[in-house]
């Protein structure tokens, strides 16, 4: 086993799980149990962790437990967590310092050795999943001769693959062994691909992970009660698993599939997903040992891989920094104040009712997400009763969905309808406190319709903006008050895309002794559950700036001659979650073309109007692909032509250089706070992978950021 200084040393700031070990004597005469409680002294805001310190601990508690099986003083093991947390994996902390493979390897073979003890003690052994149970989490349960869950657990996954690495103490060989090739490979690759997608407790026991399962009220309890009885055989434990083993073309088919399922996601991006794939794969013919060994090896290699550093990267921006966004006012002192005051938290106002103009595609759903998470009055307006109806409509049709759906319960379906109201006058924001204009993306409508609502609402409320690449303060311009106007860019679609972008114009809170306008939308994005990235007022702020350059490059190659069949498949090598043209067909080529044209008037050395985008517009073109992801001939036809085609690797080249050359641009004006914020934006708000850690990473280990702008983003 490694040597436990080396490792400890490793990781410094450890918070140590430790397992609790008591006696509980079993009902029904089934003998002692030793139950070990894991738990880390924090509540369940800070989930239980394994590092080395907590694998020791463990290791000890069973060294422990062993001797007295030995003495026959017990006849099962139990394990569980503290309230809400089983164990949510190995701590992570400590894995960006792991420098050489021996460290990398020593890792896997610590929490192999420590886990594998659960299922050789020679008396049974239980895993009573209480709460969340995540990567070694799981895996230290799938290690146990038996599970029961609780039906309130709301996490059960095997994560690794989405952040780059394997699950690799026990995982990929246990569970296919337990559960089937098939159903494994979706907690272990499909799952995870799937924006980290995570079981609840009631599918981890359909899927056959759990033996048993109890309500969360009495879940102890009654998993003793149901361990004492199968261990005097009272109960029976029926499983999936064939008697004559897992049939061997079926292994290979759920392989095959999962494969196939990998490379429609990633093209080869990330190298994690495949390596766990084959370990699936070797696991049916291999032994306990050589399937443990094995993933030591997988574990090791990406332990050291960059896709793992960026994904680290990646997660830590959308744990931390994206749950307070950088230059928030009580981080930074006010501005506009001399000498600056000292942060301070309480400026942010309170909202009790919310006014939204436009009852369009994005004012509804706004509206109902105001509704639903600050539960206040929502007042729409539109500009005729026929508009009015059809926002409130759709509004009312979504809460029918969520309730037929039981996300939510009558009682609230009933309370969401009553508060979303329409009017078709703004005299019905006079005592809102922050209203959000979702008209038409045009400078001249929103500066009136900003204008009018200026003239009911009081001096305090706040004024955003949804606009996605107009200037706020351009918009705020003709207002008494500018001060309290702010974008507050959301993203389609509006409840399941996490991203607020809060722009800051040049006016927002200036010359107020407080930075109340941006505190109370940053408060309410917060509220909302979304997360804020602070970004200054320039033209598509950052996501559609970034995605606009992205694509126009490769529109450009496409108008000089570049084949569809090239251009759409030209950043597969990068694993985006689309491909350009699909994004296009996603945005509407018509709204493209929108944000084209006002970045090509702001930047038009950089961003230029494609013709042949024009062409798509001109000829009503609203979709580029047909079903089965095949272009549209006419559309096809309209982009074909051209006589100086590029490769898919210049296309690539083009755009992603093009990328590093914006974004050097963006933070040079200051658009945001650093290349963190970037990255943030681009995982919230365009889907980009954890392997490339959003874009940044990525841009520097490539060698693109220094080839175009000289320096790497991250020093
Ligand atoms: N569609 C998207 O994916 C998306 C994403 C982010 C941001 N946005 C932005 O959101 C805004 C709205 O976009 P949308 O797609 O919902 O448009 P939409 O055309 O679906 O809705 C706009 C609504 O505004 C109404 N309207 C126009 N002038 C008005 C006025 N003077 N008073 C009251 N209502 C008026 C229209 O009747 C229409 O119902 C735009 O600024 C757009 O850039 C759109």
């Amino acid at each position: 086993m490694a040597d436990a200084s080396l490792l400890t040393s490793l990781f410094p700031e450890e918070v140590v799980t430790r397992a609790l070990v008591r006696d509980v004597e079993l009902p029904y005469g089934a003998g002692t149990m030793a139950l070990i409680t894991l738990d880390n002294g924090r509540d369940h805001t800070r989930p239980s962790t394994f590092g080395p310190a907590g694998l020791f601990s463990l290791r000890d508690a069973l060294d422990a437990v062993a001797a007295r099986v030995a003495r026959n003083e017990i006849s099962a093991v139990g394990v569980t967590g503290k309230p809400f947390i089983f164990a949510v994996g190995a701590d992570l902390s400590g894995a960006p310092l792991i420098a050489a493979r021996d460290e990398a390897l020593a890792i896997g073979r610590l929490g192999h050795a420590v886990f594998r003890r659960l299922g050789e003690l020679g008396v049974p052994s239980f895993a009573f999943v209480n709460g969340a149970a995540l990567g070694g989490g799981l895996e230290l349960a799938l290690h146990c001769t038996y599970r029961t869950i609780s039906s309130g657990v709301t996490a059960v996954a095997l994560p690794e693959c989405f952040l780059g690495l394997l699950p690799g103490w026990g995982g990929t060989y246990l569970l296919p062994h337990l559960i089937g090739p098939g159903s494994a490979l979706k907690v272990i690759v499909e799952n995870p691909l799937s924006q980290n997608r995570m079981l609840r407790g009631a599918q981890a026991f359909s899927l056959g992970i759990a033996d048993a399962m109890f309500e969360p009220a009495d879940f102890l309890a009654e998993s003793l009660r149901w361990a004492a009885r199968v261990l005097t055989g009272a109960a029976e434990v029926s499983r999936a698993i064939p008697a004559q083993g897992w049939d061997p073309a079926s292994w290979d088919q759920a392989v095959a599939a999962a494969r196939l399922f990998a490379d429609g996601k990633l093209h080869g991006a990330a190298p994690a997903p495949y390596r766990a794939i084959d370990l699936v794969a070797a696991a049916r013919g291999r032994t306990r040992d050589e399937g443990f060994a094995a993933e030591d090896e997988g574990l090791a290699d990406l332990l050291l891989s960059d896709e793992l550093r960026a994904g680290l990267y990646a997660f830590d921006l959308t744990q931390k920094r994206a749950r307070h966004a950088a230059g928030a006012p009580d981080a930074v002192p006010a501005r506009g104040v001399d000498p600056p005051r000292p942060p301070r938290d309480g400026i942010a106002r309170p909202v009790t009712k919310v006014g939204v103009v436009g009852a369009g595609l994005m004012a509804a759903q706004i509206a109902l997400l105001f509704a639903r998470r600050l539960e206040v009055p929502v007042v729409l307006t539109d500009l005729d009763q026929a508009r009015l109806d059809a926002g409130l409509g759709h509004v009312r049709a979504e809460v029918a969905r969520l309730r037929e759906r039981g996300r939510i319960s009558a009682d609230a379906a009933a309370r969401l309808t009553a508060l979303v109201t329409g009017s078709l006058t703004k005299d019905a924001f006079a005592d809102a406190d922050f209203v959000i204009e979702a008209v038409f993306e045009e400078m001249a409508v929103k500066q009136r319709v900003l204008a009018e609502v200026e003239a009911v609402v009081r001096p305090d409320c706040v004024l955003a903006t949804n606009t996605s690449s107009l200037s706020v303060t351009e918009m705020a311009s003709g207002l008494a008050h500018p001060e309290r106007v702010a974008g507050f860019h959301f993203f389609n679609p509006v409840a399941m895309m996490p991203l607020v972008e809060v722009v800051r114009g040049a006016t927002t809170d200036a010359l107020s002794t407080d930075e109340g306008t941006t505190a109370t939308a940053l408060a309410v994005g917060t509220a909302l559950k979304k997360n804020c990235v602070l970004v200054k007022d320039a033209p598509a702020f950052v996501v559609n700036r970034l995605l606009t350059r992205f694509l126009g490059e490769i529109l450009a190659a496409v108008d000089e001659g570049t084949p569809i069949e090239v251009a759409e498949h030209a950043p597969d090598p990068l694993g985006l979650p689309m491909s350009p043209f699909f994004l296009l067909q996603l945005v509407g080529p018509a709204v493209a073309l929108h944000v084209g044209e006002t970045l090509a008037e702001a930047y038009p050395d950089r961003f230029g109007v494609s013709p042949k985008l024009r062409a798509l517009v001109a000829a009503g073109k609203t979709v580029v692909y047909r079903p089965g992801l095949t272009v549209d001939e006419s559309v096809a036809a309209i982009l074909a032509g051209g006589d100086r085609p590029s490769t898919a690797e210049e296309v690539r080249e083009r755009a992603l250089e093009a990328l590093a050359e914006e974004i050097r641009l963006m933070l040079d004006e200051g658009v945001v706070a650093g290349p963190e914020d970037i990255d943030l934006c681009m995982i919230l708000g365009a889907g980009w992978p954890f392997h490339l850690g959003g874009i940044t990473p990525y841009l520097d280990r490539s060698g693109i950021a220094e080839k175009v702008t000289g320096t790497r983003f991250h020093l």
